[in-house]
């Protein structure tokens, strides 16, 4: 009865056969699959290249500095460039790098806002930056930093509009109440935050912090607040450019603030030669004959 609807009946044994079959031509097309996946993965994403690796494979040199901390670096609107100690310096830095890869490596300059400037060479988008950048032990724990290739002797100074009578120090600041404006992410604004504001000597709605130089310098300009502090040298570089609207009312007594070339942490080849360049020009009075350039 069991035969009445014709046909036989598929063996389990040969269904199993069948399945089998079928399963190992997934798993084969799968594994194959997961393959052409790796090698053209590879293929796309190749594994990145820092220092002079990457510099060498580019053909040029990527710099990001925040270009209004004078006289480190500074915007020539009519043309457009940006220009400086670091930029100088960066120039040396470069021909020793087309000199050591035996090819010629052009540089690539651009502004940008200076707190940006530690995570874009953390995650290798920018080769190196020159920025007036003191070597501290926070960033020391996301970038690489040359040794030192200067060092901001004096402390930070107080710009004020030059017909200010009631700042000369930092306890003028305090007792009158005065406004004080920061570059955002500098070694200033931190001073400023951990000394007077964290200690209640000043209330946090007395200091403004804005991304670039000018931004602060502009600010004391059209009175919005009393003061910008800052590294002396540049205090000193917008009075003497100021034509008598600005002056430096006093100074902040510090240790040393020592910048450094700040490099992706990997880009070791990179700083070995850096170091280089700038231990050669300590050594031949170039780095001097750099600072009186620049009158610093
Ligand atoms: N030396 C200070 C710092 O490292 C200020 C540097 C500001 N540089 C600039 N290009 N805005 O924090």
């Amino acid at each position: 009865m069991s035969d009445s609807t014709g046909g036989t009946p598929p063996s389990p044994l040969k269904k199993k056969g069948v399945n089998k079959m079928l399963i190992a031509a997934i798993v084969a097309i799968v594994v194959v699959a997961l393959i052409a996946a790796v090698v053209l993965g590879g293929f796309l994403n190749p594994p990145q290249k820092y220092g002079l690796d990457k510099i060498e494979s580019e053909g040029k040199v990527i710099m990001w500095t925040e270009a209004s901390f004078a006289p480190f670096e500074a915007l020539d609107p009519a043309t457009n460039t940006i220009y400086g100690f670091d930029v100088d310096l960066a120039n040396r830095i470069v021909e020793n790098i087309s000199a050591e890869l035996g090819k010629n490596i052009t540089l690539e300059i651009y502004d940008r806002t200076f707190v940006n400037i530690p995570a874009a060479l953390a995650n290798n988008q920018v080769d190196m930056s020159l920025s007036g950048m003191t070597i501290t032990d926070e960033r020391n724990k996301t970038v690489l930093f040359s040794i030192p290739y200067y060092r901001a002797e004096a402390g930070y100074g107080l710009l004020v509009q030059s017909t200010n009578t009631d700042i000369s120090s930092i306890d003028d600041i305090i007792n009158n109440s005065k406004t004080i404006v920061v570059n955002t992410g500098t070694t200033s604004e931190i001073w400023v935050d951990e000394n007077l504001v964290k200690t209640g000597l000043i209330s946090s709605s007395k200091v403004k912090s804005l991304p670039t130089i000018v931004n602060c310098v502009q600010e004391v300009k059209s009175g919005f607040s009393d003061v910008f502090i800052i590294d002396n040298p540049t205090v000193n570089t917008y009075v003497t450019n100021s034509s008598g609207e600005l002056k430096n009312a006093g100074l902040i007594p510090l240790p040393d603030e020592p910048y450094g070339v700040a490099m992706n942490q990997k880009s070791t080849d990179l700083k070995e030669l850096v170091d280089r360049v700038i231990t050669e020009m300590l050594a031949n009075g170039e780095m001097d004959a750099l600072r009186a350039k620049w009158g610093l």
